[in-house]
């Protein structure tokens, strides 16, 4: 399970995640897209990283996404379970 610190998330520009093409990659370790993490989130009513993880592997690995994550998170459901 990865850990997250939320401490961080104010340090990210939050037009980053939001005017993403959506075609972008958001997880290089395992090529998801942001749309594909957006569509996972709203589909399957994601509420934490770790299920967005489980559902399309993005920030299984290196953990180098997960910011962006935290964010389409926060974006679509207003607020992040961790
Ligand atoms: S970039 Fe997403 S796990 Fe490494």
């Amino acid at each position: 399970m990865i850990q997250y610190d939320h401490r961080f998330t104010n340090l990210i520009d939050v037009n980053k995640i939001t005017d993403m093409d959506k075609d972008a990659i958001l997880c290089t370790c395992n090529e998801i897209t942001c749309q594909e993490v957006e569509n996972a989130i709203r589909q399957k009513k994601l509420k934490t990283i770790e299920e967005v993880g489980n559902e399309t592997t993005a920030g299984t690995i290196c953990g180098g996404c997960v910011d962006e994550i935290y964010l389409l998170l926060e974006k679509i459901n207003g607020k992040v379970l961790l």
